[in-house]
């Protein structure tokens, strides 16, 4: 997987894949919440996709690894060509974030308070009228100076602030590259690396502190790596996946899924397949960093965190509406006269509202079949606190 992630149906995309195969789609499959795309990769030899996820980070992974002609370059001609204008961007933030830069080098080499000392009187722009002044002013900036969005939101934090100056630099070199070809891809090695050195527990709501030894250990030599030497064994790991042709007829979504469904643009469709959230976790507040980085919009930024405040939310994830947003997601599927599989675990919301998905879906399905599995969900020590959950992963084959 490109990117460590919550809900992922990794071990259980060759049983969606057979499922989906059995319906012999007359079309595209459309993996309507398609987060790190498992299920997508997974229908290379049976169909063409069509994914869609909330979250716009997802689309570049999606784009850079589903769709496309086949590469011509190497990721070493993208380093040799991204280098020059990397290099330009880092020396000058190193000169900008000299004083800083150097008060981190002393933390890290000095005690786990000294460290816990550095990470929270580290200015950023959650905590500072000057930095949320710079943030803006960047943002307006038209020159290198707009590349330092991941060293006043992220450093001191999710990463060392050497590591964020590196990550500006980076993106510097890909937004100044002229292959647009080989922006998705860039992009999603650029998303990669980060992910690799994050210091979160897999997931971005919040970053870890040193609050014991073995956390400090592992603070230390996780800030002291480099982003940029991730990026380039990065660029190899987000490799495309099928052949050309499969990948010629795949399209990438960003958006609500039920707006998708219900806007009746798609065209070519076989089967839909859907993978909602089924916790009360909303995926915009795990993931938020990834988002801010991948828009490198300048947002708000508030709380532990560091969170942007106009983060996507889905009635998938609230109690009072996920009812309501299946009977969505069954009416639009069953207007569009193409079968509906739909992953769900036993324990999720929806049981919480006193509900099953078969309950919903025969009201608009001719036909609801029931495939159990027994999985274990890695939380990564969201809501639930346990890092594991066992739990009962259903396929439900709709069929109208
Ligand atoms: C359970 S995860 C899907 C995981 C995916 N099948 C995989 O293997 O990586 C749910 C995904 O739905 C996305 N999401 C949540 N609500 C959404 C909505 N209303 N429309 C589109 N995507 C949504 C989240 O961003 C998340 O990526």
């Amino acid at each position: 997987m490109v990117v460590r992630y919550m809900g992922t149906k990794r071990h259980m995309a060759d049983h969606v894949r057979d499922a989906i195969a059995e319906l012999e789609p007359a079309g595209r499959v459309v993996d309507l919440f398609s987060g790190m795309g498992s299920v997508a990769e997974s229908l290379q030899e049976t169909a063409s996709v069509v994914t869609n996820d909330a979250m716009s980070f997802t689309a570049a992974l999606s784009r850079a690894r589903f769709t496309g002609s086949d590469r011509e370059t190497t990721s070493a001609d993208v380093i040799k060509r991204l280098k020059p204008a990397y290099e330009a961007r880092r020396r000058e933030l190193e000169l900008v974030y000299a004083t800083e830069l150097n008060s981190e080098v002393t933390a890290l080499e000095g005690s786990r308070t000294d460290l816990l000392n550095y990470m929270d009187k580290a200015q950023h722009v959650g905590n500072s009228t000057a930095q949320r002044r710079t943030a803006k002013a960047a943002a307006e900036s038209s020159g290198s100076d707009h590349y330092a969005l991941a060293s006043l939101y992220f450093s001191a934090g999710y990463l060392s602030l050497r590591q964020a100056v590196q990550l500006d630099a980076a993106r510097a070199a890909i937004d100044a590259d002229s292959h647009l070809e080989d922006r998705d891809w860039m992009l999603a090695a650029w998303i990669a690396a980060t992910s690799v050195l994050v210091n979160a527990p897999g997931h971005t709501a919040q970053f870890l502190r040193p609050n014991s030894d073995s956390a400090h250990t592992r603070i230390v030599r996780t800030w002291t790596r480099s982003i940029w030497d991730e990026f380039t064994l990065a660029l190899d790991t987000v490799s495309q996946v099928g052949t050309e042709s499969w990948r010629r007829d795949n399209s990438v979504y960003v958006g609500d899924a039920l707006d998708l469904v219900s806007a009746g643009e798609l065209r070519d469709i076989g089967t839909v397949y859907a993978d909602p959230p089924y916790t009360k976790d909303q995926y915009s507040r795990y993931y938020h960093m990834y988002e801010t980085l991948y828009r490198y919009d300048f947002p708000d930024s508030s709380g532990a965190g560091r969170n942007r405040s106009d983060r996507f939310t889905t009635g998938f994830s609230l109690k009072s509406a996920v009812v309501a947003s299946f009977h969505d997601l069954c009416r639009n599927v069953s207007r569009m006269r193409v079968p509906l599989v739909i992953s769900y675990p036993s324990s999720g919301l929806l049981d919480d509202a006193g509900v099953t998905v078969p309950e919903i879906a025969r009201q608009y399905f001719g036909n609801v079949q029931t495939r159990s599995y027994n999985a274990n969900h890695s939380t990564m020590g969201a809501s639930t606190g346990a890092s594991k959950k066992s739990a009962t992963e259903n396929l439900y084959v709709c069929l109208v």
